[in-house]
């Protein structure tokens, strides 16, 4: 296990989990082992040399169970190199505004593990698929519906940051 990455990703919807497949299947196709996983189901990260680490954003947070992860094993995530990614939809067409704040929702994880890379990607919201509490949240925070990925911007920035997962801490 020793040489291999860990994708680690929260999702409630399923379109960050895709994001997280992505980058997944892009670090295997630079040579890389890695292994995709839910938060939720991982018990002990330290046999992983470098871990990529994503949330969608609700409310302007990531999901609980990231921050949870991070928070529980910020220690050992501190000494080997980590990038995150947070997934939503303010920054669809947004403002610089809108970018800094879907940024704001890593700064708690910038804080605990200072990660060496932190990047925002925009999102998908299918409004049909909703729990009822989440429809109502919509409603008031007007974000856009629709699929505003770009899995071939993911890829470029697993390509891009790949050379700071190498990286020594
Ligand atoms: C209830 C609710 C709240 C949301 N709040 C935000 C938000 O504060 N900022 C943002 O950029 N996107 C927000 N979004 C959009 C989600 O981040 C986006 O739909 C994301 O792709 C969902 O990921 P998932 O399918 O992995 O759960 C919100 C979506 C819902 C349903």
């Amino acid at each position: 296990m020793a040489d291999r990455i860990l994708v680690a990703y929260a999702s409630r919807y399923g379109s960050t989990a895709e994001v997280a497949e992505a980058i997944g299947d892009e670090l295997s196709k630079a040579g890389e082992q890695v292994d995709v996983l839910p938060v939720n189901e991982i018990r002990d990260p330290s046999p992983y040399r470098a871990a990529v680490i994503g949330s969608p954003i609700y409310m302007g947070k990531w999901l609980p169970e990231a921050r949870v992860f991070v928070e529980r094993y910020q220690h050992y995530l501190r000494t080997i190199p980590v990038a995150c990614f947070a997934v939503g939809l303010t920054v669809v067409g947004g403002s610089a505004e809108s970018l800094r704040r879907a940024e704001a929702s890593m700064d708690e994880v910038r804080m605990l593990i200072n990660p060496v890379e932190a990047s925002v990607f925009p999102g998908k919201l299918d409004t049909g698929r909703l729990s009822d509490p989440d429809r109502a949240i919509i409603k008031l925070i007007r974000v856009k519906s629709g699929d505003f990925r770009n899995l071939d911007a993911v890829r470029s920035w697993v390509r891009a940051i790949l050379p700071n997962l190498h990286r020594r801490r």
